[in-house]
């Protein structure tokens, strides 16, 4: 990507400072992404409902100096909700930065402040927002640097998505919304390196909501980057990347449609398909608790009743995610209290919007 390559800077150009202040929210992959190959470039296509309420707030201070240090000084400031293995994960990625894309934060003292406005204990995985709310800081720093850039920058938001992904594979598909394709497809369409935005969405889809079921808020016990290796040697994984690719290809198709039927019928395949490969991972392992599958059942016997557009997902977690049209929401609610509540740990369900993805924010945190 010619973003980033071969680009020297004289001192004067490095002397910079400031502060950027930004957020970006979860999303939910509707078509999975499970299973990588070189630098965290995606095995198929993957493609997801961006989030709104659910965000990480992240401010990056940098300050350029004319000498250079082995890495980029980084101080870090999290508030309560962010998870201390972040701050592992951010300098790992900063650190791989700083040896490819932007080897000029040698020159940089930075200070990141980042907190998330959903309790870290949710079970909701923040490194994707977390990440893209960096990258978007780290883009402008980038575009600072390089002004020229912007006239090169196909739409907003492309070099976020690329430096993100490489925080954390997921995180490019939250910088715009609300659908986004990560990954090439056959036909050509689509970017390994980072995510776009779809266009062709039928109204009917206009309103998603995503109430997410909090089952089980805690860790994992297989996290995502290990499912992930997992699959290098899994007996289903040729088949499995063909049947993503698929089911892309299809999913947009009803996308573009308004077609329910076909997204719901998708949606769950792949659900229940990620959780299938992980049990047959070798070792195998099991994420779904007794009331997850207790929930999918209950879904799809009031699908099955009332005929209402909703259906269900999960990611690498037993927390389930309700999603439905935005016109059925008392309906979908009354469902929610009557049946589904009593499954979450502490009645605890997190009411969620499609959105448009990261942006800019006024307040600090620095
Ligand atoms: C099941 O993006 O969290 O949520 O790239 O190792 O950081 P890394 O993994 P991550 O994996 C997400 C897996 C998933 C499916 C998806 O979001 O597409």
């Amino acid at each position: 990507m010619e973003l980033f390559t071969d680009r020297s800077l004289d001192s004067d150009r490095i002397q910079i400072l400031g502060t950027v202040n930004y957020s970006a929210p979860s999303n939910i992959a509707l078509v999975k992404y499970w299973g990588k190959k070189g630098r965290q470039l995606p095995q198929n296509p993957s493609l997801s409902l961006t989030l709104s309420q659910s965000r990480t707030f992240t401010s990056l201070y940098f300050q350029g100096r004319s000498y250079l240090k082995e890495l980029p000084n980084i101080e870090f400031e999290f508030f309560e909700e962010v998870s201390s293995s972040f701050s592992d994960k951010t300098m790992s990625f900063l650190k791989d930065l700083t040896s490819n894309e932007l080897p000029y934060l040698k020159y940089f003292d930075l200070k990141i402040a980042s907190r998330n406005n959903f309790p870290h204990s949710s079970g909701i995985a923040s490194s994707a927002s977390s990440m893209a709310a960096l990258a978007m800081g780290l883009r402008e720093l980038h575009l600072s640097l390089f002004p020229e850039l912007k006239t090169y920058e196909l739409y907003e938001g492309q070099i976020a998505s690329y430096l993100s992904r490489l925080g954390s594979g997921s995180a490019c598909r939250s910088i715009q919304g609300p659908f986004c394709q990560w990954g090439l497809e056959d036909s050509g369409t689509g970017n390994d390196t980072y995510a776009v935005k779809l266009t062709d969405i039928h109204e009917e889809f206009d309103d998603v909501r995503d109430s997410i079921l909090i089952i089980d808020s805690k860790k994992k016990s297989v996290s995502s980057t290990t499912g992930h290796s997992l699959m290098n040697d899994h007996p289903y994984s040729l088949k499995r990347y063909n049947r993503a690719r698929t089911h892309l290809t299809e999913l947009k198709r009803g996308l573009a449609s308004g077609d329910w039927d076909r997204f719901i019928e998708i949606v769950e395949a792949e659900a229940l398909e990620l959780h299938a490969l992980m049990m047959c991972s070798q070792p195998s392992y099991i994420l779904m608790s007794p009331n997850t599958l207790r929930a999918i059942e209950l879904i799809r016997e009031f699908r099955g009743r009332t005929k209402l557009r909703l259906c269900f997902t999960l990611d690498a977690g037993a927390n389930v995610h309700l999603l439905y049209a935005g016109q059925d929401e008392k309906a979908v609610g009354e469902f929610i209290k009557a049946q589904l509540i009593s499954l979450c740990e502490d009645g605890w369900v997190i009411h969620d919007t499609a959105g448009t993805g990261a942006r800019a924010e006024v307040e600090t945190l620095l």
